[in-house]
Parts: C-alpha cells; structure tokens; sequence
C-alpha cells in the first residue's frame, strides 16, 4: 500500500529519492509550475539550453552536490493543459522514476485548478501498477518494485484529504486489473464466490451467493445452459453496499462473469480466443466498485449482481437451433452459442427486477467484438432506455476519462432477433452487433432505467496507449461507476 502525505514547503518535507519538479511550456522558455525557492542557480544552465522544452510528459534526470536528484516533468502549455494533461504527465514521470527503481518521491505540485491536483495523484496512482504474479522466479528482483512513499509539498490539508480519498479508489482499481489479468483457470465462478465472501469479510459488505441448486430453482434457464459445458458450476453472486439505509433507492450494478468464452460450438477461431479470459472484466469491475464503496463510505445503496460461468465446449455443451427458457419465461432461440454473455446477464437483470426492486440497473459487460469495430479500444459503448441516466453516465465519463459514447436502441433493431420457433434469437448477425445485443438485454428490463456498458474495446488492450496503463487489463469501469454513484443526488 503506498503511504500519501503533504508538506507545506520543501524545508518540511521527508527525505525521497527524487524531487519532483512540474515545467509549463512557454513558447519561447520553459517556466516552472510550482513556486521553487532553491535549486534556481543549478537548473540555469540546463534551462537555457533546449534539452528540457516542458513538453507534455517530458521528463528530465537531473544530479548534482552529494547525490541530489531532480526530477523535472513537462506539463505542456499552460494555456492547454487538462484534467487528462496532468494524469498522463504524471504518469509518465511515475514510470521514468520506476525505471530507476526509485520508491519515495517529493513532488512539488503543479499551481494550478484545484480540480488538477486530484487528477496528479490519480495519474501518479494509476501508473504505479505492475501484474507480476505469473513471472518467472529469476525475475522476483525486479518484482513488486513499486512506489511506497510520496509527498505533496505545497498542498493544503483540504486539498490533501480529496487526494488520500484516491487511495481507495485506485486500489480497487488495481484489484479489477488484478483479476482480469490472471488465468481464466482460477478466475472462475467459484473462485467469485468466494472472493464475495472475504470482501464481505474485510470491508462490511454483505455477500449471497447463488448457486446452481438455486439457479435451477428459480428457473434461470439461460445462464444455466450456458454453463452446460463447463467442468465447473455457475453462480449468480450479490454484493451489497448499504450506504443510506434510510433510503429505498438503490443502484444494480451487474458485471458480466464469463471466466472464459471458447464461443461454445460456435467455436472462436485463432486470434479471436487468446484474449478471453478477459471476458469477466465486467464482473471485475463490479468487485472493484463495491469494494471502493465499501472504503469510501459512499452513502449510496449499491448492489452489484455478477453472473459467473464458463462458454466450454463439451458433450453436454449448449447448442446452436435448441431453444432455451429464461428466468422471465421468454424462450430463446440459440442462434451462435458465442452470444453467452447476454444469456447470462439476461437471466441476472430478470433477477435483479424481480427480486430488488431497483431504482436503476447499470450492467457492464465485454459484450461484443462489434464495439471495438464502431468505438475502436477508447471509448466505452453506451446503450440506455433512459436520457438522464445516459447523460449521467456521459458526464462521469468525460471526468474521469473513461469516456463513453451513447448508442441508439431503436425499436427497429429488434426485427434482427425475430424467431421463428421462440420469443426472440440471442444472436442477429454481423450488422448493427453491438446494438443488437443491447436490445436483447433491454428485453428483460422491463421499465426499469437502465444502461448497458458494452467494455469488450476499453477493458482489455491489444497494445498500450496511456501512460497510465502498463498491463493489457485497464480496470475500466470502476472510477467511473464511482463518479457516477458519488454525483447522484442524495
Ligand atoms: N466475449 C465476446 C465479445 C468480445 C469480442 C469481447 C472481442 C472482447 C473482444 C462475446 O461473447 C462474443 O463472442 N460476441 C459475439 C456476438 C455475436 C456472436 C453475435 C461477437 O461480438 O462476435
Ligand atoms: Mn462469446
Ligand atoms: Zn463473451
């Protein structure tokens, strides 16, 4: 865990290795972003010479007396610089100081919005993750060299317990990026099950656990035929955050759990299976949003449903044409076993509006290839039957920059699930995919506001583009949901 403090001015601050030292970009000269009281004579030189502009991200060594160390950082044009500016520049200095297996830095921070000073340490936050835990053993020193100390010099104590709050809250993201990064093999829905278990332990949640005795009680048909191939069983598991007892609003929170997606007997081809244990990032998320909950105190009623199972191929496995009987009573026709994820999560949205009484569900799943295709790995797909919660949901995304890009439900889509033997087909084809699925799911919400996050392009990257992401697990979804949930009214 890495221990935040501040200090009122350098001559107050612990020793580190390394002070931090922010540089705005003038078009003519490079200017510092913080007051600096010494060191003024020593980076002269230096500053008058091109070596370091304060481009955005640029970061600069600099030694000098009895092992000294600066370290400057670029931010960019004053005039340019955004929340996102600081979290990337930091970032980008968080990764050069871990380069150097450096681990107490003294910052002195940038002055600037206040808003900014959150995004620093978010940035700085973020970056100081690594997934090392299936690295080979001769690689153990360089494991887990993490930052374990930084200092905010110039910060007031106001400004210093919004950022302490990140804690928290980039830990838990840290925890979704944990879990969508190790094998499918472990990550399961028994492993689920009872990773709610200690979470209701350790943070004052409460845990239940649906297991397939009383999935086949209440008739959840779909998740159970997805999970017929499967070696082990599935379960539906609740995670509760009771933050305002006194209220009867509640917020559902539902993450899709595939541990792993083979397609079923549609089976995915090479270069379309490698990824999928990804494929519970929105269970993931969920873990990580109810813990962060839990830890912040957030005085909202939160409930995360995550549906868990396995797409395997076996004898016993679900097939193409059968039709299937959902939790709600509508059947389905299986038209591509590899449309598991709406089975499942249709069965866990027909639960949640029967059994919850919800004043909103939210689910989040990487539900189809089709929103890499339209969003590309950026931009979190967004479908709703309802203005305000979309909007809602834009306005989080936009301050946290998870960003996320609303979608249409027209009724019209719905012909593409038409059926001839059942109520409707899970899958519609290559046209419109994502929206499809989207209006597969809207058919077991009833009236309830909802919104679909279609993660599959922003929760698992092909290639790293932020300095804040260093592993191909990005925990996508967490800082958002909290946004969200922390700007709902009371
Ligand atoms: N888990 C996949 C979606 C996915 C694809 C996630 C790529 C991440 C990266 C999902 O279960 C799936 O297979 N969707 C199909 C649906 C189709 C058969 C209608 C798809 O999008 O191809
Ligand atoms: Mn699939
Ligand atoms: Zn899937």
């Amino acid at each position: 865990m890495i221990h935040l403090t501040h200090a009122s001015d350098i001559s107050k601050s612990p020793s580190a290795d390394v002070l931090v030292i922010p540089f705005w970009q003038h078009k003519t000269k490079v200017e510092p972003a913080c007051i600096i009281k010494s060191f003024h004579q020593q980076l002269k030189p230096l500053l008058q010479t091109q070596d370091f502009v304060g481009k955005e991200g640029e970061t600069l060594f600099f030694y000098f007396g009895k092992g000294k160390r600066l370290l400057l950082l670029g931010l960019g044009e004053e005039k340019k610089c955004t929340a996102e500016t600081m979290r990337r520049s930091f970032a980008l200095m968080v990764k050069a100081a871990l380069k150097k297996k450096l681990s107490h830095l003294n910052i002195l921070v940038p002055q600037t919005k206040k808003s900014f000073l959150k995004a620093v340490c978010e940035g700085m936050l973020l970056a100081n993750y690594r997934f090392d835990r299936l690295k080979e053993e001769t690689l153990k020193e360089e494991k887990s060299l993490l930052l374990s100390k930084i200092c905010l010099i110039g910060t007031s104590k106001e400004e210093f317990k919004e950022c302490e709050q990140l804690i928290p809250l980039i830990s838990s993201v840290h925890f979704t990026r944990d879990l969508v990064n190790d094998n499918a093999d472990k990550i399961n829905a028994q492993f689920f099950s009872a990773l709610a278990k200690e979470m209701a332990k350790e943070f004052g949640l409460k845990a239940t656990i649906l297991d397939k005795k009383y999935l086949e009680k209440e008739k959840m048909g779909l998740i159970l035929a997805v999970n017929r191939g499967a070696a082990q069983d599935p379960a539906v598991i609740l995670l509760e955050h009771r933050g305002n007892p006194h209220s009867k609003e509640c917020t559902v929170i539902i993450g899709k759990g595939i541990s792993f997606d083979t397609g079923g007997l549609n089976l995915k081809p090479t270069g379309g299976i490698e990824t999928m244990k990804a494929d519970m990032a929105g269970a993931a998320c969920v873990f990580g949003t109810l813990r962060a909950a839990a830890e912040l105190g957030l005085k909202q009623n939160v409930i995360g449903i995550i549906a868990s199972a396995e797409n395997a191929i076996g004898p016993n496995s679900y097939k193409p044409g059968d039709v299937y009987r959902s939790m709600s009573g509508k059947t389905v026709e299986i038209s591509n076993t590899d449309a598991e994820g709406r089975l499942i999560l249709a069965d866990a949205l027909s639960y949640a509006v029967q059994k919850l009484s919800p004043t909103r569900i939210i689910d989040l799943a990487t539900l189809t290839g089709g929103i890499l295709v339209a969003l590309g790995e950026e931009t979190t797909g967004l479908f709703s039957n309802h203005d305000k919660l979309a909007e809602a949901l834009y306005q989080a995304g936009e301050e946290t920059f998870e960003r996320v890009w609303r979608l249409p439900i027209y009724p019209e889509y719905k012909d593409a699930l038409k059926s001839t033997i059942a109520d409707l087909k899970n899958a519609g084809g290559r046209k419109a995919s994502s929206i499809t699925g989207a209006i597969f799911l809207q058919q077991f919400v009833k009236e309830v506001p909802w919104a679909h996050l279609d993660i599959a392009g922003t929760a698992y990257l092909s290639e790293i583009k932020m300095p804040y992401h260093s592993t191909p697990a990005t925990g996508v979804g967490v800082r958002l949901l909290i946004e969200f949930l922390q700007k709902l009214p009371k």
